[in-house]
Protein backbone atom coordinates (compact mmCIF):
# COMPACT_ATOMS: atom_id res chain seq x y z
CA UNK A 1 0.00 0.00 0.00
CA UNK A 2 3.28 2.67 0.52
CA UNK A 3 4.70 1.87 -2.50
CA UNK A 4 1.86 2.42 -4.49
CA UNK A 5 0.95 5.44 -2.55
CA UNK A 6 4.58 6.35 -2.87
CA UNK A 7 4.72 5.78 -6.40
CA UNK A 8 1.75 7.48 -7.13
CA UNK A 9 3.04 10.56 -5.91
CA UNK A 10 6.50 10.45 -6.99
CA UNK A 11 4.75 10.31 -11.00
CA UNK A 12 2.17 13.11 -9.48
CA UNK A 13 5.25 15.17 -8.43
CA UNK A 14 7.49 13.87 -11.11
CA UNK A 15 5.40 16.11 -13.61
CA UNK A 16 6.37 19.84 -14.22
CA UNK A 17 6.27 22.14 -11.46
CA UNK A 18 7.31 25.58 -12.76
CA UNK A 19 5.51 28.07 -10.42
CA UNK A 20 6.50 27.98 -6.49
CA UNK A 21 3.24 26.85 -4.13
CA UNK A 22 1.73 29.14 -1.99
CA UNK A 23 1.56 28.22 1.39
CA UNK A 24 -1.70 27.25 2.47
CA UNK A 25 -3.89 29.90 4.08
CA UNK A 26 -4.71 27.64 7.16
CA UNK A 27 -0.99 27.90 8.16
CA UNK A 28 -0.64 31.65 7.78
CA UNK A 29 -3.57 31.58 9.93
CA UNK A 30 -2.70 29.55 12.38
CA UNK A 31 1.24 30.53 13.05
CA UNK A 32 0.40 34.27 13.10
CA UNK A 33 0.47 34.66 16.71
CA UNK A 34 3.21 31.93 17.39
CA UNK A 35 6.77 32.61 17.97
CA UNK A 36 9.14 30.99 15.52
CA UNK A 37 10.99 28.09 16.38
CA UNK A 38 11.67 24.61 15.11
CA UNK A 39 9.19 23.25 12.47
CA UNK A 40 8.65 20.14 10.95
CA UNK A 41 5.91 19.71 8.16
CA UNK A 42 4.73 15.87 7.45
CA UNK A 43 3.97 15.06 4.23
CA UNK A 44 5.09 18.39 2.89
CA UNK A 45 4.61 17.89 -0.77
CA UNK A 46 6.58 20.24 -2.84
CA UNK A 47 7.32 22.75 0.14
CA UNK A 48 5.61 25.71 -0.12
CA UNK A 49 4.62 25.36 3.74
CA UNK A 50 7.93 24.53 4.43
CA UNK A 51 9.26 27.20 2.90
CA UNK A 52 6.77 30.23 3.60
CA UNK A 53 7.94 28.61 7.87
CA UNK A 54 11.90 29.22 7.03
CA UNK A 55 11.04 33.14 5.38
CA UNK A 56 9.03 33.36 8.49
CA UNK A 57 11.90 32.77 10.45
CA UNK A 58 11.38 29.37 11.43
CA UNK A 59 13.95 26.53 11.87
CA UNK A 60 12.29 24.67 9.20
CA UNK A 61 12.00 20.79 8.19
CA UNK A 62 9.78 19.05 5.63
CA UNK A 63 9.33 15.26 5.37
CA UNK A 64 8.33 13.35 2.52
CA UNK A 65 8.44 9.97 1.00
CA UNK A 66 8.19 11.23 -2.33
CA UNK A 67 11.87 11.60 -3.78
CA UNK A 68 10.58 13.93 -6.36
CA UNK A 69 8.89 16.21 -3.74
CA UNK A 70 11.65 16.65 -1.53
CA UNK A 71 13.49 17.46 -4.83
CA UNK A 72 11.17 20.21 -5.54
CA UNK A 73 11.38 20.99 -2.08
CA UNK A 74 14.97 21.96 -1.98
CA UNK A 75 15.33 23.52 -4.99
CA UNK A 76 12.35 26.01 -4.00
CA UNK A 77 14.29 26.87 -1.47
CA UNK A 78 17.20 27.28 -3.42
CA UNK A 79 15.41 29.40 -5.41
CA UNK A 80 13.96 31.24 -2.71
CA UNK A 81 16.93 32.22 -0.99
CA UNK A 82 16.17 30.78 2.37
CA UNK A 83 17.74 27.98 4.51
CA UNK A 84 14.94 25.02 4.49
CA UNK A 85 16.07 21.09 5.23
CA UNK A 86 14.15 18.34 3.03
CA UNK A 87 14.24 14.81 4.06
CA UNK A 88 12.93 11.74 2.68
CA UNK A 89 11.12 10.05 5.24
CA UNK A 90 8.06 7.55 5.85
CA UNK A 91 5.72 9.41 8.16
CA UNK A 92 3.81 5.89 8.68
CA UNK A 93 6.81 4.03 9.68
CA UNK A 94 9.98 6.17 10.53
CA UNK A 95 11.08 7.73 14.32
CA UNK A 96 10.73 11.44 13.88
CA UNK A 97 14.30 12.48 15.54
CA UNK A 98 14.42 16.11 17.28
CA UNK A 99 11.90 17.99 19.39
CA UNK A 100 9.70 21.00 17.48
CA UNK A 101 7.67 23.87 18.90
CA UNK A 102 5.21 23.30 15.83
CA UNK A 103 4.50 20.33 13.84
CA UNK A 104 1.96 20.80 10.74
CA UNK A 105 0.84 18.07 8.56
CA UNK A 106 -1.63 19.08 5.77
CA UNK A 107 -3.98 17.03 3.53
CA UNK A 108 -1.42 13.91 3.96
CA UNK A 109 -4.45 11.55 4.19
CA UNK A 110 -2.85 8.31 5.72
CA UNK A 111 -4.87 5.05 6.61
CA UNK A 112 -6.34 5.07 9.85
CA UNK A 113 -4.03 2.68 11.84
CA UNK A 114 -0.85 4.74 10.10
CA UNK A 115 -2.54 8.01 10.95
CA UNK A 116 -3.16 7.34 14.52
CA UNK A 117 0.41 6.47 15.01
CA UNK A 118 2.43 9.27 13.67
CA UNK A 119 -0.18 11.52 15.78
CA UNK A 120 1.27 9.47 18.43
CA UNK A 121 4.96 9.99 17.21
CA UNK A 122 4.04 13.52 16.58
CA UNK A 123 2.80 14.59 20.19
CA UNK A 124 5.82 12.71 21.99
CA UNK A 125 8.34 15.11 18.92
CA UNK A 126 6.36 18.84 20.21
CA UNK A 127 8.70 20.50 23.23
CA UNK A 128 6.68 21.90 25.89
CA UNK A 129 4.59 24.88 24.26
CA UNK A 130 4.76 23.50 20.75
CA UNK A 131 1.45 23.46 18.68
CA UNK A 132 0.42 20.24 16.67
CA UNK A 133 -1.71 21.59 13.68
CA UNK A 134 -3.32 18.95 11.49
CA UNK A 135 -5.16 19.72 8.08
CA UNK A 136 -7.37 17.33 5.89
CA UNK A 137 -10.15 16.77 4.09
CA UNK A 138 -13.33 15.59 6.04
CA UNK A 139 -15.53 12.74 5.68
CA UNK A 140 -18.41 15.09 5.87
CA UNK A 141 -17.00 16.68 2.43
CA UNK A 142 -18.13 13.09 0.45
CA UNK A 143 -19.98 13.14 -2.44
CA UNK A 144 -21.57 10.19 -4.35
CA UNK A 145 -18.35 11.03 -7.10
CA UNK A 146 -15.55 10.38 -3.99
CA UNK A 147 -13.95 7.20 -4.05
CA UNK A 148 -14.18 4.84 -1.51
CA UNK A 149 -10.85 4.42 -0.76
CA UNK A 150 -10.09 7.96 -0.81
CA UNK A 151 -13.10 8.70 1.73
CA UNK A 152 -11.62 6.23 3.74
CA UNK A 153 -8.34 8.04 4.59
CA UNK A 154 -10.42 11.53 4.99
CA UNK A 155 -11.45 12.36 8.61
CA UNK A 156 -13.83 14.08 11.21
CA UNK A 157 -12.14 16.81 14.10
CA UNK A 158 -13.45 14.35 17.04
CA UNK A 159 -11.56 11.37 15.38
CA UNK A 160 -8.37 13.38 15.09
CA UNK A 161 -8.56 14.63 18.64
CA UNK A 162 -9.17 11.41 20.31
CA UNK A 163 -5.85 9.82 18.43
CA UNK A 164 -3.82 13.34 20.22
CA UNK A 165 -2.51 11.81 23.68
CA UNK A 166 -1.12 14.20 25.70
CA UNK A 167 -1.99 17.51 24.19
CA UNK A 168 -4.09 19.92 24.98
CA UNK A 169 -6.55 20.32 21.68
CA UNK A 170 -7.23 23.52 21.31
CA UNK A 171 -9.39 23.49 17.94
CA UNK A 172 -11.32 20.61 16.59
CA UNK A 173 -13.39 22.06 13.60
CA UNK A 174 -14.84 21.56 9.88
CA UNK A 175 -14.39 24.01 7.84
CA UNK A 176 -16.31 24.76 5.03
CA UNK A 177 -13.85 24.82 2.17
CA UNK A 178 -16.06 27.59 -0.13
CA UNK A 179 -17.46 29.71 2.46
CA UNK A 180 -14.89 28.84 5.73
CA UNK A 181 -11.89 31.02 4.23
CA UNK A 182 -9.96 27.62 4.55
CA UNK A 183 -6.96 26.46 2.40
CA UNK A 184 -7.96 29.23 0.19
CA UNK A 185 -4.50 29.05 -1.58
CA UNK A 186 -4.59 25.67 -1.74
CA UNK A 187 -7.59 25.60 -3.73
CA UNK A 188 -6.95 27.96 -6.57
CA UNK A 189 -5.27 26.22 -9.46
CA UNK A 190 -3.18 27.73 -11.79
CA UNK A 191 -0.40 28.41 -9.78
CA UNK A 192 1.27 24.91 -9.70
CA UNK A 193 0.44 22.29 -12.77
CA UNK A 194 0.69 19.19 -10.15
CA UNK A 195 -1.28 20.34 -7.43
CA UNK A 196 -3.83 22.07 -10.43
CA UNK A 197 -4.16 18.45 -11.68
CA UNK A 198 -4.45 17.59 -8.19
CA UNK A 199 -6.80 19.81 -7.65
CA UNK A 200 -9.05 18.83 -10.42
CA UNK A 201 -9.02 15.19 -9.03
CA UNK A 202 -9.89 16.16 -5.42
CA UNK A 203 -12.28 18.75 -6.69
CA UNK A 204 -14.12 16.66 -9.55
CA UNK A 205 -13.12 12.98 -8.76
CA UNK A 206 -12.87 13.07 -4.91
CA UNK A 207 -15.20 15.89 -4.91
CA UNK A 208 -14.31 17.07 -1.01
CA UNK A 209 -15.49 19.95 0.01
CA UNK A 210 -14.85 20.45 3.84
CA UNK A 211 -11.65 20.35 5.91
CA UNK A 212 -10.56 18.55 9.21
CA UNK A 213 -8.58 21.31 11.28
CA UNK A 214 -7.47 20.07 14.90
CA UNK A 215 -5.11 22.38 16.55
CA UNK A 216 -3.04 21.19 19.80
CA UNK A 217 -1.18 21.88 22.36
CA UNK A 218 2.31 20.52 24.84
CA UNK A 219 1.53 22.30 27.89
C1 LIG B 1 -1.96 15.91 -0.95
S1 LIG B 1 -0.21 16.00 -0.82
C2 LIG B 1 -0.06 17.36 0.32
C3 LIG B 1 1.25 18.07 0.21
C4 LIG B 1 1.38 19.29 1.11
N1 LIG B 1 1.26 18.93 2.51
C5 LIG B 1 0.33 20.33 0.73
O1 LIG B 1 -0.59 20.57 1.51
O2 LIG B 1 0.44 20.88 -0.36
C6 LIG B 1 0.18 14.60 0.20
C7 LIG B 1 1.69 14.43 0.42
O3 LIG B 1 1.89 13.46 1.44
C8 LIG B 1 2.96 12.63 1.08
N2 LIG B 1 2.79 11.35 1.79
C9 LIG B 1 1.75 10.48 1.70
N3 LIG B 1 1.97 9.41 2.50
C10 LIG B 1 3.18 9.62 3.10
C11 LIG B 1 3.94 8.89 4.04
N4 LIG B 1 3.53 7.70 4.50
N5 LIG B 1 5.11 9.41 4.46
C12 LIG B 1 5.55 10.61 3.98
N6 LIG B 1 4.88 11.35 3.08
C13 LIG B 1 3.69 10.87 2.66
C14 LIG B 1 2.86 12.52 -0.44
O4 LIG B 1 4.07 12.14 -1.03
C15 LIG B 1 2.43 13.93 -0.82
O5 LIG B 1 3.54 14.75 -1.09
Amino acid sequence: MTTDQRDFWNEVWSESVDAHPEPDQLLIEKTQNLKPGKALDIGCGVGGNVVWLASQGWNATGIDFSDAAIKHGRSLAAKMGVEAEFLLADAANDKIHGEYDLITMFYLHLPSDDRARMLAEASKSLAAGGTLLFVGHDESGATPESSEDRVARWTNPQEVAAEIQGLVIEEATVLDENTGGSHGSHMQGGHLHNRATEHDEHQHQAGHTRTTLVRAVKQ
